[in-house]
């Protein structure tokens, strides 16, 4: 994690803080980093409900328990020192004279913004008339946007009042430990750093598939759809990382250029290498429309452009209700000459090297060996590391990035040009969606899905963790 620095935020100020998101991730991502002594400023929460400052801290207590943190009563009692708590209308000019008066114009503060994307531009728009903002950051979480238009609208609101030094685009998942690894996993190591390019490298495949349906969220989710709602942010995140240029410096800009580049280069998705599901059962969720279209599941085709990836294909499949909760990026080697010392000249297996995200992080190298039995066969061995195991327990991903947030480093959040790319790039999808095929819960998708890979390597059964393999 970063080192603290002129630009440390003088006070957090939590928008939604009675919300989910605080009650599943916020409040045990500022308990950790109380643990490890990284906080060292206050925090005012805001919503809309009339409760006392013990009221929250009491549910702050229950929110950290009930995530399975272990639990230190003194650490918690400095958590709670350091929070206050302020209720209102958050569409009400008279909260931020509120806030103005508790906070201050000057502060050095950091908005989090955990609400609905709709109020991101009016909470913005009135912290700037209540002049809260000359010295502030504000960070945002997804959905950005739910098209490149409307991306474009959310950024220019947002900028007629911020730098964009002065926005934080929260994914998630650039705060997870492999994915903020990649970097360094990729340009560290010779043996990585040069086979990653088209001349050694055949295809590339993505997996993020969870094991549960859509559950309490319908209503959420009926709108928004597996392509918007993890492919477009999340999954096209990782690609950047996995295969953009190394930066050139350690700025935030030197990074989120190279990610911005490799997007550019990235033509927009050809409808024809697009499949659509749903599982069977999405129709009765509650919430959900009676005959929705929305997907659950997508697979996809993608290109990059570029000197270092034409030709490349990388297939990407998304989905919920399939058997595994398992994110991961799986390359394939170019295949060796055929072996000629071989009794029948054969020809070796591809290589694959999996970067598996979720569950467990790890590295995956597959080679080949000759199965010393049978001198006729071959047999798939691996070497394997679990990140846990050999590097700790990681830093998760809430926690890397509130730090971020706090401390100014920009580098683990999506910068403006390329949110809007990767619109670009999934816009004709969205435009031309085509059909849904419905699959059964606990499958791998529809069979449409196998189809897309025709003449190419077919979705291979993630690397799953040792625990999950036992049942
Ligand atoms: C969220 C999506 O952004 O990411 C969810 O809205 C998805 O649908 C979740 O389940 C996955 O995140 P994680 O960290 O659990 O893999």
């Amino acid at each position: 994690m970063g080192e603290r620095g002129e630009a440390t935020s003088e006070l957090v100020v939590i928008f939604g803080i009675t919300g989910d998101l605080a009650r599943k991730m916020t409040f045990r991502a500022l308990y950790r980093l109380e643990r490890r002594k990284l906080l060292d400023c206050p925090i005012l929460g805001v919503a809309s409900d009339d409760i006392t400052v013990e009221e929250l801290i009491d549910r702050a207590g229950e929110a950290i328990r009930h995530t399975g943190e272990p639990f230190d009563e003194a650490v918690f009692h400095r958590l709670a020192k350091r929070l206050s708590y302020l209720h209102g209308d958050v569409t009400d000019t008279a909260l931020y004279d509120q806030l103005a008066e508790r906070v201050g114009t000057d502060r050095r503060c950091l908005y989090y913004l955990e609400m609905p994307p709709s109020l991101f531009a009016p909470i913005v728009e009135n912290l700037g008339r209540a002049g809260l903002l000359q010295r502030s950051r504000v960070a945002v979480e997804k959905p950005f946007g739910h098209d490149l238009p409307s991306a474009r609208d959310l950024n220019a609101r947002l900028r007629a009042v911020l730098r964009e030094d002065q926005i934080l685009r929260v994914d998630h998942f650039l705060g997870k430990q492999p994915v903020a690894d990649l970097e360094y996993l990729r340009f560290a190591n010779t043996t990585l750093a040069e086979l990653w390019d088209r001349h050694s490298v055949a295809e590339i495949h993505i997996t993020m598939a969870e094991n549960f349906g859509v559950e309490e969220r319908g209503s959420f989710y009926d709108a928004v759809g597996a392509l918007r709602d993890v492919v477009q942010n999340h999954l096209l995140q990782v690609l950047a990382l996995f295969a953009m240029e190394p930066p050139v410096g350690p700025g935030d800009d030197d990074l989120n250029d190279k990610k911005a580049e490799l997007f550019r280069a990235m033509p927009p998705a050809d409808p024809a290498h697009y499949v659509r599901g749903q599982y069977r059962g999405y129709a009765d969720v509650p919430g959900v429309a009676a005959g929705s279209q929305t997907e659950t599941f997508v697979a996809l085709r993608l290109q990059i452009e570029n000197w270092r990836w034409a030709g490349v294909p990388i297939f990407l499949r998304a989905g919920k209700a399939l058997p595994e909760r398992v994110t991961e990026v799986r390359l394939f080697t170019r295949r060796v000459p055929a072996l000629a010392f071989m009794p029948q000249r054969e020809r070796a297996q591809r290589n694959q090297i999996v970067l598996r995200i979720d569950p467990d992080p790890g590295l995956r190298l597959q080679l080949v060996a000759q199965d010393d039995q049978d001198g006729q066969a071959w047999r798939d061995i691996h070497l394997d590391s679990s990140f846990a195991r050999d590097l700790g327990e990681p830093i998760r991903p809430y926690e890397r990035l509130l730090h971020a947030a706090m401390i100014g480093d920009r580098r683990l959040f999506a910068r403006e040009d390329s949110i809007e790319e990767t619109w670009r790039i999934v816009a004709p999808l969205l435009d031309q969606p085509g059909e849904i095929h419905r699959y059964e819960p606990g499958s791998w998708g529809p069979e449409a899905a196998q189809e897309l890979l025709h003449g190419h390597r077919s979705w291979q059964k993630p690397w799953l963790p040792e625990s999950s393999r036992s049942h």
